[in-house]
């Protein structure tokens, strides 16, 4: 069934991108080194220590061409993947294979919203990267902690709407090149009132923002610059109050009892 909806023709655009390229690059290898995403996996790295994550059940919600569910698959999770973008499902399929982790995993071309009201599967992890502002959020939580095992957790990491100078360079690429971004991006990431307002679902909860100092490298690729300490000095300047508008992203991480 071919699933006519602007977010996933853009994306498709996204997934046959990949094809073209074949670029079979995952996790945060897929990332330029200045962006590297600190604490993404941090969270999930602890359960090594508790359990054999083989028997741990995780979704990668919004998994687009796969990136994140190839990591943690290769990391020992059991992952089903979910998108909208039947392309990006194609790739995130021939990723798993090349990769050879398509035994552990298993994707569903489905929008999340549908998925989240009528399937009756239940998962320990959540996962989420760059997706959270397409959905309203008091549906999504409310149902996705029916979805989530007794002392389940959701993690996600996630573009900050609040730093108005990222904003703005997002907003003038967007008028160079047209399929920079999609619109609701463009105008609906989240800012920090409404990341807050996530705590509300979990016991637990844990935010943390980032990469202010680590973006040097996008305006200056050719230096070499110490990035562990520009993550350190991000990690502690926008964790204060007057500094979290710099942040480029951010990480949330609630569980329930
Ligand atoms: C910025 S991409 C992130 C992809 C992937 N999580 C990653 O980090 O590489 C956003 C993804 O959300 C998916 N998406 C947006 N709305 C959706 C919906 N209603 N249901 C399922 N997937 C959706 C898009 O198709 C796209 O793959």
């Amino acid at each position: 069934m071919k699933i006519m909806n602007n977010t996933a023709d853009f994306y498709d655009i996204r997934g046959n991108n990949c094809f073209e390229k074949n670029n079979l690059q995952y996790g945060i290898e897929s990332f330029k080194p200045h962006v590297r995403t600190p604490y993404i996996y941090r969270k999930l790295q602890q359960f090594k220590s508790i359990t054999d994550l083989k028997t741990i059940r995780l979704v990668d919600l919004c998994c687009g061409t796969a990136t994140h569910s190839i990591a943690l698959a290769k990391m020992g999770f059991n992952v089903v993947g979910i998108d909208i973008s039947p392309k990006s499902i194609e790739f995130a399929r021939y990723l798993a294979k090349q990769h050879k982790v398509d035994a552990q995993t298993s994707f569903i071309c489905e929008d999340l919203n549908n998925w989240l009201s009528n399937a009756q599967e239940k998962f320990d992890i959540a996962f989420m990267s760059g997706s959270l502002h397409y959905f309203d959020r008091n549906y999504f939580f409310t149902k996705l902690i029916e979805h989530l095992n007794c002392g389940g957790m959701f993690t996600c990491v996630e573009t900050f709407g609040g730093n108005h100078l990222m904003n703005f360079r997002r907003k003038i690429i967007a008028s160079l090149k047209p399929n920079f971004r999609d619109s609701i991006t463009l105008d609906g990431l989240l800012k920090y009132k409404e990341i807050v307002n996530f705590k509300q679902y979990f016991d637990h909860t844990e935010i943390r923002f980032f990469d202010f100092s680590t973006l040097i490298g996008v305006f200056l690729p050719s230096i070499i610059y110490p990035l562990q300490l520009t993550q350190k000095i991000d990690s502690v300047l926008l964790n204060t109050f007057y500094m979290r508008s710099l942040a480029w992203k951010y990480v949330f991480c609630g569980r329930i009892n």
